[in-house]
């Protein structure tokens, strides 16, 4: 039954924000969300939807003397995609409005769990715009059955059809629009719709790109299409090579197994900090590697590592901070799920001639007898967060003295920090925070990196 409370106008103080940044205040007596409404204005809003905890409106209007100092103007918003696109969340804000909402999100994710902590200032991106060395972009058939590519409008799986994007490295974003013409040239009208998603990498150190297109049909049924876009796709230098990925699944991961090898490189290659890391289309890497190059030094130094050291870094991925730690310690173990992700670390290794590093593919909660082995342990895992198996055995270590956790979501990361400490206070192994600091390492969207450095 549809609310009485929809298509009523009200007026909303924004007194907070919501997960996504939006602003946040209250309304018959339940919270309310307002897309792009910043904290202490005040919005003329229309209800919009209801549940039984929570409206959501819809700014019509906003009090001119409300207007709050960290808002850009919307003449003055640099992407004509904004409010359609689903990618970019914050343009709407100034930089130092971004930041002091990230930092916002992480006081008051420790806040909610009741610990204490000092925060530091968030440390800001090298780059605001032009970050994204990853373009991963949904393909749909228009209405007019045209082939469309862009993120998804936000909340729906109605793609924005885009020619660029802001955020998106120059060399990705050239490389898209040739891609993008070309596959509508190339690729038949009747298997459009067929088509997934296309993903591109970026690599600053070979100013190329990695593609890969992420479709329903088999290999075997798209070969002949395939080899004629890669005959096309090769005469552009920027191309490094072309991959297909078989994937008929209706949930969320954008990857099957099922990769295929159409022409040109496999891996490409990327720099951080001092070492050279080769990357498959499938690997994580830091979406933002100047902004990721800052993280890593700081943990280095936080760290303070000895010689005599032995470093477990769980959720390794290609194994970058495990090859950055490597020299400074006796020996580092990597775990990580993902094979190919394995074999690129344990190439790694090689490429960069470092011997004391051993990468083992499994999951981490499953290396208990690696936090008997390890005085350093280095966690930086998905958004979801430690598995409670994982705190339990770090919590019982004896020998871990310091842990320092990157986080892409600050609520698992505050419920993680504060699981452990629950459990080091049953174990009589007490803990201190000795820094959590935000990183910008998404500007223009929602999402924040965080550092927390433990010692036992
Ligand atoms: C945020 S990434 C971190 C990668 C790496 N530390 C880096 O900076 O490039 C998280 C990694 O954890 C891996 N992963 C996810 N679940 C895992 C698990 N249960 N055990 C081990 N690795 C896991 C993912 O495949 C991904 O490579």
């Amino acid at each position: 039954m549809k609310d009485c409370l929809v298509g009523k106008n009200i007026k909303v103080k924004i007194t907070s924000f919501g997960p996504h940044g939006e602003g946040k205040g209250e309304a018959f007596e339940r919270k309310i969300f307002i897309k792009n409404a910043l904290m202490g204005e005040v919005h003329d809003v229309e209800i919009i939807k209801t549940s039984y905890d929570y409206l959501i409106g819809k700014s019509l209007s906003l009090e001119k003397e409300s207007v709050s100092s960290y808002r850009v103007r919307a003449e003055e918003i640099a992407c004509s995609y904004y409010g359609r696109c689903g990618g970019c969340q914050l343009m709407h804000m100034t930089k130092e409005g971004q930041h002091h909402l990230k930092e916002e999100m992480v006081r008051n994710s420790f806040h909610e769990k009741k610990l204490t902590i000092s925060l530091d200032a968030i440390g800001a991106s090298p780059l605001f715009h032009q970050y994204r060395n990853k373009v991963q972009l949904p393909i749909s058939l228009s209405r007019e059955q045209k082939m469309v590519i862009g993120p998804f409008r936000q909340n729906s799986n109605d793609v924005v059809d885009i020619a660029s994007c802001l955020i998106h490295q120059q060399i990705g974003d050239d490389a898209f629009k040739k891609i993008k013409t070309l596959l509508q040239n190339i690729w038949p009208e009747d298997k459009v719709s067929h088509l997934k998603h296309l993903h591109l990498r970026t690599s600053e150190k070979e100013k190329k790109v990695l593609v890969c297109l992420v479709g329903r049909d088999s290999y075997i049924e798209v070969k002949e299409i395939l080899h004629r876009l890669w005959s096309a796709l090769k005469k552009e230098n920027v191309i490094a090579g072309l991959f297909y990925n078989h994937n008929e699944s209706d949930y969320n991961a954008v990857f099957s197994s099922n990769f295929h090898h159409v022409g040109g490189q496999k891996v490409i290659q990327e720099r951080v900090l001092d070492k050279d890391f080769s990357l498959s289309c499938e690997s994580f890497f830091q979406v933002n590697r100047l902004q990721a190059e800052l993280i890593y030094s700081e943990l280095i130094e936080d760290l303070n590592l000895q010689k005599s050291d032995v470093v477990f870094d769980a959720f390794c991925g290609i194994g970058t901070i495990s090859l950055l730690l490597a020299e400074k310690v006796s020996k580092v173990y990597g775990v990580e799920i993902i094979e190919q992700a394995i074999n690129n670390a344990r190439e790694n290794a090689r490429l960069n001639a470092v011997q004391n590093c051993e990468f083992i593919c499994g999951k981490a909660e499953e290396c208990d007898y690696l936090a008997e082995k390890a005085t350093v342990l280095v966690v930086n895992p998905p958004r979801k967060g430690l598995d409670k198996k994982m705190v339990q055995f770090i919590a019982r270590s004896h020998k871990i003295k310091k842990m320092v956790y990157i986080s892409c979501n600050p609520a698992t990361l505050a419920r993680d920090v504060s699981m452990l400490k629950k459990m080091c206070e049953e174990k009589k192994r007490p803990f201190t925070i000795k820094k959590v600091k935000p990183f910008d390492m998404f500007p223009q969207t929602a999402h924040v990196e965080t550092l927390c450095s433990l010692e036992f």
